[in-house]
This record gives C-alpha cells, sequence and structure tokens, in this order.
C-alpha cells in the first residue's frame, strides 16, 4: 500500500468500521449527541440490505430505537408477539411471554433495521461510505488512530481519529488487531447448520414456532404476509443446490407436522442458503483506542435471537462510555465498557447455546439422549418456572439488570 498516497483527510472524534446495525446505531447515538462519526464498510448499501438476517426484537431494543428517533417503521409494519410456539412429539405448546413476564418481542427483521439507520444517517447528514476497499486500521495503541481506505471511486482516504469502533461483524479484520498473546478467544462449534429459505406464501402461524421432531429442528418466521422465512437443521456441508423445492417442503412439513394436524403453506422457494453458527467471545473487547462492538466481539446461534438484540446493547453501552471519554472523562471510563456488555454477553451466550441444544438432535445422539432431550422439554413447558425461564431469557433481560 502506498504511504504518501492519500487523496482526503478527515478528522473526527470516533471513526467506525462496519456499517451494520451496531456500527450505524453507534454513529447515530454518537450523533444525536453533537459528537461526529465516519462509517465505512467493504460491502455497498444494497449488498447489506438484501443479505438476509434473522428478526427479532426484544421490546427493549424496539424501545431504544423508537426513542432514538429510528424505529417509526417498527411501530406502523413490525408485528408485536406475546409468545412463541414450542413444538414437539407432534404437539404445539405456547409460551405466554406477556402472562409470564409482562414482555414481548418485535418481529422487524434485521435488514429493515440497518435500512432504517442508514436512512436517518443520511437525513442527519452523517458521512457512511460504502463499497470501501484496502481498509487499514493503523495505530490503535496510541491517541490518534487512523483509518485508511479506497472508495470506490478510487481516491484513497483517512480518518484520523480519537476512539475507532471494530463493529465488522463476524469475520471482523479489526479485532486481529489486539495482538495474539494479549487476546482470549473463546468458542465453540455445533455439528449442525440451518437450511434458510425465503418462500413465496401466506403465513402459516400468527407467530414463530420453533419445532423439534424426531428429523430435527425447524423454525417458522416470516417477513411479510406474503413471504416467509423457514430453517430447518442441516448438516453444516449440505449444499443449497441438492434442495429443489419440493424436498424442502417434504423436509420441513415433516418436522412441524402433529397430532393437530398443523401443515405450512407452501409456495415457491425465492431463496436457499446454509447457515454455519458458532457461540464466540473475543476478550478483551477494548484494546488502546479501540474497542469491539457487536458480531466483531461475539457471535451467538440464530436459535435464541440474541445477536441483533446484544450488538446494540454493546453500542448503547459504548455510545454512553465514548460520550464521557470525549467531553473531559479520559480513556478511564472505556474501561467499564467490557464489563458492562459482557455480563449480557455471556447470559446470552449461555441462553443461546441451551435453546439451540435443547432444540437440535446432534448426530450420533444416543436413545438416551433423545429421551433425555424430550424430558428437558417437557420440564420447560410444563412447569410455569421452565416457561418463566424461556420468556424471560428470550425476551431480554431488563436495562439495568444485568447492569
Ligand atoms: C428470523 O426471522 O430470521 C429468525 C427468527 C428467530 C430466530 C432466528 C431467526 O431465532
Amino acid at each position: 500500500m502506498k504511504d504518501n498516497a492519500v487523496d482526503t483527510v478527515a478528522s473526527v472524534p470516533v471513526a467506525v468500521v462496519g456499517a451494520g446495525p451496531a456500527g450505524l446505531m453507534l454513529a447515530h447515538l454518537l450523533g444525536r449527541a453533537g459528537v461526529e462519526a465516519i462509517v465505512v464498510d467493504t460491502r455497498s448499501r444494497r449488498e447489506i440490505e438484501s443479505t438476509q438476517r434473522a428478526g427479532i426484537l426484544e421490546a427493549g431494543t424496539a424501545r431504544d430505537l423508537v426513542e432514538t428517533g429510528v424505529g417509526d417503521r417498527i411501530l406502523r409494519e413490525g408485528h408485536e408477539h406475546e409468545g412463541i410456539e414450542l413444538r414437539f412429539g407432534g404437539r404445539p405448546h405456547r409460551i405466554h411471554f406477556k402472562e409470564l413476564v409482562g414482555a414481548s418481542t418485535w418481529l422487524y427483521p434485521q435488514t429493515e433495521v440497518f435500512i432504517d439507520l442508514a436512512d436517518a444517517r443520511a437525513r442527519d447528514g452523517g458521512t457512511v461510505h460504502f463499497g470501501i476497499r484496502d481498509t487499514e486500521v493503523l495505530d490503535v495503541t496510541t491517541r490518534a488512530p487512523r483509518v485508511r481506505f479506497t472508495a470506490p471511486d478510487g481516491a484513497r482516504h483517512e480518518i484520523r481519529a480519537r476512539y475507532v469502533v471494530g463493529a465488522d461483524g463476524s469475520r471482523s479484520m479489526c479485532r486481529e488487531l489486539v495482538p495474539q498473546e494479549r487476546r482470549v478467544r473463546y468458542g465453540k462449534d455445533y455439528p449442525y447448520a440451518w437450511f434458510g429459505i425465503l418462500a413465496e406464501a401466506p403465513a402459516s402461524a400468527p407467530e414463530l414456532v420453533y419445532a423439534d421432531s424426531e428429523h430435527g429442528f425447524a423454525l417458522i418466521s416470516r417477513r411479510t404476509d406474503a413471504v416467509q422465512r423457514m430453517y430447518f437443521q442441516c448438516d453444516p456441508h449440505e449444499s443449497p443446490g441438492d434442495w429443489p423445492d419440493d424436498r424442502i417442503w417434504e423436509t420441513l412439513q415433516a418436522r412441524v407436522a402433529g397430532e393437530d394436524g398443523f401443515r405450512l403453506h407452501e409456495g415457491p422457494v425465492l431463496e436457499k442458503t446454509v447457515l454455519r453458527f458458532r457461540s464466540f467471545v473475543q476478550e478483551p473487547m477494548r484494546w488502546g483506542s479501540m474497542a469491539l462492538a457487536g458480531d466483531a466481539a461475539h457471535t451467538v446461534p440464530p436459535t435464541g435471537a440474541r445477536g441483533l438484540n446484544l450488538a446494540l446493547h454493546d453500542v448503547k453501552v459504548l455510545a454512553d462510555v465514548l460520550l464521557r471519554a470525549l467531553s473531559g472523562a479520559g480513556d478511564a471510563v472505556l474501561d467499564e465498557y467490557q464489563p458492562r456488555a459482557l455480563q449480557r454477553v455471556w447470559r446470552a451466550q449461555n441462553f443461546s447455546s441451551w435453546m439451540t441444544r435443547l432444540l437440535h438432535t446432534a448426530p450420533g445422539a444416543t436413545p438416551f439422549d433423545r429421551r433425555r432431550q424430550l424430558g428437558e422439554l417437557d420440564n420447560v413447558v410444563g412447569t410455569r418456572a421452565g416457561r418463566a425461564y424461556l420468556a424471560e431469557q428470550y425476551t431480554g433481560w431488563p436495562s439495568g439488570s444485568p447492569a
């Protein structure tokens, strides 16, 4: 990389690498407090908008988006869900969140959250560079970190900042900047993946259906009245090309079938993807003048619908800490970030891996494993404490608990 060939230099308090919901929400929160942040992303806006991600917001996340002026569409177009259905042994069991813990969730896809935040940045005059390449994050252990990149038009840019935030997703380059001997990575792979589809069909159920069956897990979610999102457990090496529509529907129908005669409405499959997942945390979440947020620092399997909520919780804490650091408190307050973010992260790690194991059948599971698992499902739906546990974890924890 040519070091002297920079066409444009910008100086701002905060540079953010990654224009997903975490990066954009951070810039939005800082912007509301009068602090400018420039956000960069290697992907184009179109690319981010057309990548399917999960779709569940905790009530607290939805409230934060609404209260900061980026949630109007959630209230207009999102769907408030007061519970979920767990199916196993061919029977439906409703977990009534509202009744159990007084909370609900919102079905509102992550891509829509992204669109709302990107529109808000444009409306508020925030700078976001999409489609960049040759990103370099420099000098993070000094008080003058820099981000250099090539814009789509070929111009070389440099952002000089006081702080850099790595919100660059599960394949983060920023997290690599924490030296190997100073970082710890905790992780766990799963011996299964999700086969995700988008289908043009009417909704089959009013709320999400999480189904355990002899054939493996399935999840019935939705996108719009006419387009549905569904997943089923598959081998991580499965190839979407081997799955004609008929085979997909046969698989999904078998996994949700039951004595109540429940059947999915079928239709043309618009998209097929195999989604691998893992549980992952990197500590520390801050290194010098750089902080990591969202998937860059931690990922969870999608079963508990925690990922986006955790990322937005990170940046809520981070915005608070950065604003205080920038208004005179200095670097010392940055030490608050990791403990305040991580408590929720590890709670979510536990819940996500618990719910994943609760509902998936591992290859090689013995008949004992399988019966024990059904016993656990029975304990969850058959006791008030079990239902309340699931409800409380799935809907998130009240703000301030954990802190
Ligand atoms: C989705 O709608 O894509 C979705 C919902 C709940 C999950 C995961 C994904 O747990």
